[in-house]
């Protein structure tokens, strides 16, 4: 067996408040979608009471992951559903989770998901506290 190692990618839209390490992908078989959670802007925190969140989730086979949200543990609603994208036989999904400002501001971390069948999630965790400088 094949296995190649890919660097997570992670300057889509910008570099603050993410981090990640390498993702382990078997070719041709299925695979992990690589995790970027990006955080709210500053401008929505600013000018609305509202706090977005995006969770990329990057070149993961076949189609059938389910992307969740948790919130310091704790399983939350999806107020976006999740779009999804193929290319070449891969798939991309971003989904979004809206919080209010306030359940934003007392949250430690917000964790994106990605679930095939009920086989062990591939997380990525977002911590506010490093948003905050
Ligand atoms: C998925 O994301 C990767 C990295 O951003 C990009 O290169 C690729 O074209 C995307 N694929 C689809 C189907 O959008």
């Amino acid at each position: 067996m094949q296995e190649v190692f890919v660097p997570a990618v992670l300057g889509i839209v910008s570099l603050w408040c993410t981090f990640g390490s390498g993702t382990r992908l078997d070719v041709g078989s299925n695979s992990a979608p690589t995790l970027t959670v990006l955080p709210p802007s500053s401008e929505e925190l600013s000018s609305t009471t509202t706090a977005t969140l995006t969770c990329l989730a990057n070149k993961g086979f076949p189609s059938d992951w389910t992307i969740r949200w948790k919130v310091d543990g704790t399983s939350q609603k999806q107020e976006a559903s999740s779009r999804v994208l193929e290319k070449d036989g891969q798939y991309n999904w971003s989904s979004t989770l809206t919080l209010t400002g306030q359940e934003w501001n007392k949250a430690g971390g917000v964790t994106c998901e990605a679930q095939q069948n009920s086989q062990t999630p591939v997380t990525k965790t977002l911590r506010r506290a490093d948003c905050s400088g």
